[in-house]
């Protein structure tokens, strides 16, 4: 397709592309590239050289991007970034030699959280969570996916689903939420467990998706919180209902949780750290993204990391996400999460770079929209000052992000403007 340069809102010329287009090796480069944005979209690619003969001729705005590298947005598809309060008493106890199981048991772990996020206004909310989000699209997230579950209560979980969509009207992010519908059981329902999965499966899952607040849901099918018999009741009302499912699964123990995530067609199964070759195959067939997270492996000390290899073989395409959460993970970093699935897990740093985009886009169902560089999709991009991508996974504590382009408008104070 030939695009007039006055069909072109804007180009960005000179930067090399890692487009991360399926199917391509090598991040899909593109070097002395440029890229063209009308309204929203991504309209022309092509070499720099083309682009400036285009651009003499037909004055239109241009950014010079020589030496950049850019790549898609990065998308973070994996977050439970509003809550209140934090989790630091319990990470020194962990220190101190006390599991997450036991604290979980005990009723601390993520009731403490429930009790403070219950506690906590909608300005508290949004403002702690904008915190946390402004550090993630500092390093060039562009979506990400926001989780309830600190709420427990249809009220709370409403509120946190609102300050969650409410992010994306201050930031240059777009925002997908998620109801974790079953995250753990609230002390006001202890001594009725079944009670409180009728709710969420039922009234509490129906206002919620009335009201436009989830774009999918989300269980913990975990020994220490929900059956996977209890789970499925969750999921099929979810399904019912037309949300796309993802699922906490094989986090701390194998108790089929993978399988029920992709007999549901599940977007994803989380975690994983528990998962067989069964698990593996199920996944692939359902079609289902492995979101690996390697900040909670870490933050728990975790001895068994997923089996990447397993994985791969059976043709599961794995994402990394940051679990952005005050007990397993406190981490505001995706480009961290990138380092720790390269040396943590042994994935490459091309296989890292496609969790946090198009694999990331894919584990959300946006897949179509965004995710790759390519003609059509949504202009969301991050710019960096790095001479390699792989330099994106390399880095701790390193930020080359120069600003990233949302839905074609750029935001960022490290280029130079136009
Ligand atoms: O993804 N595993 C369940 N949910 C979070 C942890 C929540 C918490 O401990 O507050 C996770 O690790
Ligand atoms: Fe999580």
């Amino acid at each position: 397709m030939i695009r007039e340069t006055h069909d072109w809102d804007c180009v960005w010329i000179g930067a090399n592309l890692a487009t991360m287009r399926a199917g391509e090796r090598a991040y899909g480069a593109m070097r002395d590239a440029a890229l063209a944005v009308k309204g929203e979209r991504i309209v022309w690619i092509g070499s720099a050289l083309e682009a400036r003969s285009r651009v003499a001729s037909q004055p239109v705005r241009s950014f010079d991007a020589s030496g950049m590298w850019i790549t898609p947005g990065l998308i973070d598809c994996h977050t439970h970034l509003v809550y209140a309060g934090n989790r630091a008493g319990e990470f020194e106890q962990r220190l101190l030699g006390v599991s997450y199981e036991q604290i979980a048991r005990s009723g601390g772990g993520i009731q403490s959280t429930v009790d403070a996020t219950r506690n906590a206004s909608h300005e508290a909310l949004l403002s702690s969570a904008l915190t946390r989000a402004r550090a993630l699209s500092a390093e060039g997230v562009t979506t990400i996916e926001i989780k309830s579950g600190y709420g427990l209560d249809l009220d709370t979980e409403a509120r946190m689903l609102a300050v969650a969509r409410e992010i994306a009207t201050h930031l240059p992010l777009s925002v997908r939420t998620t109801y974790l519908g079953l995250h753990a059981l609230p002390r006001e329902f202890a001594h009725d467990r079944r009670g409180f999965v009728e709710r969420v499966s039922g009234p509490w899952l129906e206002a919620v998706a009335a009201a436009g607040l989830a774009d999918a849901v989300d269980a913990f099918c975990e020994s220490i919180a929900f059956s996977t018999q209890e789970s499925e009741q969750y999921l099929r009302a979810a399904q019912a209902l037309g949300l796309p499912i993802h699922l906490h699964a094989g986090q701390l123990s194998d108790m089929g949780a993978t399988e029920l995530a992709a007999r549901f067609e599940a977007l994803s199964a989380d975690h994983l750290e528990y998962v067989d070759e069964h698990g593996a195959s199920a996944l692939a067939h359902a079609g289902s993204v492995a979101v690996l997270l390697p900040g909670a492996y870490y933050t728990l000390r975790q001895t068994q990391p997923p089996p990447v290899a397993l994985l791969r073989q059976a043709g599961v395409p794995m994402a990394v996400a940051t679990d952005n959460n005050p007990g397993t993970s406190p981490c505001s970093s995706i480009l961290l999460m990138l380092n720790m699935a390269c040396t943590l897990f042994g994935l490459t740093t091309e296989e890292a770079l496609a969790g946090a985009t198009r694999v990331a886009a894919q584990a959300l169902g946006m897949l179509e929209d965004r995710g790759t560089l390519e003609l059509g999709k949504r202009a969301d991009l991050a710019l960096w000052r790095i001479a390699q991508p792989a330099e994106l996974c390399y880095g701790l504590g390193v930020n080359p992000c120069l600003g990233v382009v949302h839905g074609g408008v750029f935001h960022g104070g490290r280029v130079v403007q136009p």
